[in-house]
């Protein structure tokens, strides 16, 4: 039976999606609702009161089912928020995380402090395209190459891209193999869990594409090749690399750093929670 009233359907939505165990029942409900009938949130809140629109009850009805199976509200409503724009999002990308902004943050000041005017930047593993295109919308006269393994992260890049009036090049391939010439700052957001912790994750992050989580069995089978190899891939003078770690490995990322870059400033910074997230590298 169709429930009388916005805010009643809101309420059974609520109540069914806490039952499945999912925390933020009550805004996940909110969000379900506004995406299935295409509402933004003031829409919804001056219906609140008026009979919900049949006509897109059985989208809604599947959208929760979807939820109550723990795949990812961002998967079923499309679109995340990450440095403050929305992307799209589906099974074939990572969700972009919210520590994954100070990244953007970190390669940003980088170029400002060391004036690079027209910065030549690369994004491993580029996923949604979040780190590369905020690059891009945030410095426009910079030029960005972004790398994915995955074929199917790369047309959701694309997409992005596009949607949000970005350009960049977006190249299909292993790490760095797709890059030519030299770059002022290379930045990675590479996969990182051990292979033996994903059967353990959250349900949701278990939706997450493999290839964006896995990180082997030591969770350094991307970033170890990757730091192997990027020195040649450096401008001479003045350039850096900054790249997401888990933070149970800082230690082996900054031997691994260290033996590449024995000349180089090497630092470990904290995320917002105060865990050593990122690794960063002036090659100077
Ligand atoms: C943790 S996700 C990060 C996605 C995005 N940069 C972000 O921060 O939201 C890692 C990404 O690296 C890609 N990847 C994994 N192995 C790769 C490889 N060898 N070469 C290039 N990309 C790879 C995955 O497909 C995935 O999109």
């Amino acid at each position: 039976m169709t429930p009388p009233t916005v805010s009643s359907l809101i309420r059974l939505v609520t109540e069914r999606l806490t039952k499945s165990g999912i925390e933020e029942a009550s805004t996940e409900s909110r969000l379900l609702i506004r995406s299935a009938f295409g509402w933004s949130a003031i829409e919804q809140f001056t219906n609140l009161d008026d009979t919900p629109p049949t006509k897109h009850l059985e989208v809604l009805e599947s959208h929760i089912r979807r939820r109550e199976s723990r795949e990812p509200l961002q998967y079923i409503t499309g679109t995340t928020e990450f440095y403050s724009r929305q992307f799209s999002v589906n099974e074939s990308v990572l969700i972009p995380r919210p520590e994954t902004e100070q990244l953007v943050s970190l390669a940003i000041e980088f170029v400002r402090t060391q004036n690079i005017g027209d910065p030549k930047i690369a994004d491993i593993g580029t996923g949604s395209g979040a780190i590369a295109i905020s690059l891009a919308l945030e410095m426009p006269s910079a030029k960005i190459y972004a790398t994915d393994i995955s074929g199917d992260a790369v047309i959701i890049a694309r997409q992005n891209a596009e949607n949000l009036g970005a350009e960049l090049d977006i190249c299909k391939g292993n790490l760095l193999d797709p890059l030519d010439g030299q770059y002022d700052v290379i930045v990675s957001n590479p996969p990182y869990i051990l292979s033996g912790q994903l059967n353990s994750l959250q349900a949701e992050v278990r939706k997450e594409p493999i290839l964006a989580l896995d990180g082997g069995n030591d969770g350094l089978g991307v970033i170890r090749p990757l730091l192997a190899n990027i020195k040649n891939k450096l401008k001479e003078n003045t350039s850096a690399v900054f790249i997401e770690i888990d933070p149970p490995v800082e230690h082996k990322v900054m031997q691994m750093a260290q033996s590449q870059f024995p000349h180089g400033k090497i630092s470990l910074l904290s995320d917002l929670s105060g865990l050593s997230r990122y690794i960063t590298i002036e090659h100077i």
